[in-house]
């Protein structure tokens, strides 16, 4: 058997396709926020992760401006030797101060963070204990882990299952190094994990808490500080993880916790290591970001508001939305080629979600995902309720 036979004989998409129904890889031609330009069109985008708005707000374009012009468009090394800039620094010591941690850490991109914390962290007879759950990148890092010191290190436990948590914690070695890794928000159902349970368990066990809060930071506890300030538990999670790529309208993620621990994975990470730094006007984009979030808590306020808007709007038409308090809004359709159709007749009505299939859901929980901005208007948010009725009446999805 050849290598390439499985990409020869990989057909699923090109069906999809030749039924018009395929809704990945749609290309972006113009970006203004809650409109965007796609195939020749104005579109309204309730399907980015650009929770508050920033990526197209001039202060954080113009910051990104003036960085190229003063740093270049890249730092061409690594942090570890040619690739640190002042504003790095500079970015990691306002983040740790936002999160309430002693010292933070830039990497590249969030999925790079996830493998880059975990895998320096997790030596030999450590275990790292993950919901099922949890994003690709910690289950990449979790695999990586598996892969160099055998499968016992990984120990999964069934999504936000606090008493499935307990019970597979409870059966490793008390005095063994542990830990719990958990995304805050999960990005496609948009659960909050259940934090309070998971931090007793961890102190119970003598486990430490690493928390995923790429879609907590900037939008959920006092002035976008994330889930553990949503629980009044900053200081109880030990190594908060954040990414740039949603709230922070940039690319790149980074950790924070304290000096030893960060000091320790700064010197042993191969993904940051061995990998260029983020760049000038990435960095500078989340600087601005930064500041503009902490100025402007009305923000966080207004894209509550319009989750919150369509959430009910849906649901009051009959959907099957799953409740939640962020500005993820899914609705389960079930089913992968109602999903498509249904994607494809809300795009070509004029509004772009993103479809979800398994096996980034369960079978039977395919759903359109939705996620709003502050910056989208009441006009936005009643046309996408609109166009939803529209097409749920035509597949009959609604009365
Ligand atoms: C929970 C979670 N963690 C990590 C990542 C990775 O972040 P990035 O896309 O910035 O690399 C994402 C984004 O896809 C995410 O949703």
């Amino acid at each position: 058997m050849d290598l390439f036979d499985k990409c020869y004989a990989f057909k699923r998409h090109e069906e999809v396709k030749a039924m018009g129904l395929y809704p990945y890889f749609q290309p972006i031609y113009e970006n203004y926020g809650p409109i965007v330009k796609m195939d020749g069109r104005e579109i309204v985008m309730a399907g980015s992760n650009n929770y508050l708005g920033l990526t197209t707000d001039p202060r954080v374009k113009e910051a990104a401006i003036e960085a190229i012009k003063k740093y270049g468009t890249g730092c061409s090394g690594s942090r570890y030797l040619n690739g640190t800039l002042d504003i790095h620094i500079k970015l990691e010591e306002q983040l740790a101060e936002f999160v309430g941690k002693e010292s933070a850490l830039l990497f590249s991109t969030g999925f790079q963070t996830n493998q880059g914390a975990i895998v320096p962290l997790i030596g030999k007879d450590d275990y790292v204990i993950s919901d099922k759950d949890n994003h690709a990148s910690i289950v990449q890092g979790t695999l990586i882990s598996k892969g160099l010191w055998g499968s016992d290190v990984l120990v999964r436990y069934r999504h936000n299952d606090m008493q499935h948590l307990e019970e597979v914690i409870s059966k490793l070695p008390l005095d063994a190094g542990k830990l719990i890794v958990t995304d805050g928000v999960f990005s496609m159902s948009g659960n909050i994990v259940n934090l309070p349970e998971l931090v007793r368990i961890a102190r119970k066990y003598n486990a430490r808490i690493m928390l995923d809060d790429a879609h907590g930071l900037g939008v959920l506890g006092k002035g976008g500080r994330g889930t553990a300030n949503h629980f009044g538990l900053d200081d109880q999670v030990d190594i908060i993880m954040g990414t740039f790529s949603k709230s922070f309208a940039s690319l790149g993620g980074f950790i924070a916790g304290e000096k030893p621990v960060i000091d320790y994975i700064k010197h042993h990470s191969p993904a940051l290591i061995f990998s260029a730094s983020m760049t000038p006007p990435q960095v500078a984009a989340v600087l601005k970001a930064l500041e503009i979030i902490k100025a402007e808590p009305e923000r966080i306020e207004r894209l509550h508001y319009n989750a919150n808007k369509v959430r009910q709007g849906l649901k009051n038409l009959g959907f099957n939305v799953l409740d939640g308090q962020t500005p993820i809004v899914p609705v389960v359709i079930g089913d992968d080629l109602l999903t498509f159709k249904f994607w494809r007749m809300l795009f070509d009505n004029g509004v772009f979600v993103n479809a979800v299939i398994s096996p980034a859901v369960p079978q039977g929980m395919q759903l359109l995902r939705l996620s709003f901005m502050a910056t989208h208007e009441d006009k936005h948010l009643d046309f996408v309720i609109e166009t939803f009725e529209k097409v749920g009446k035509e597949l009959a999805l609604i009365d």
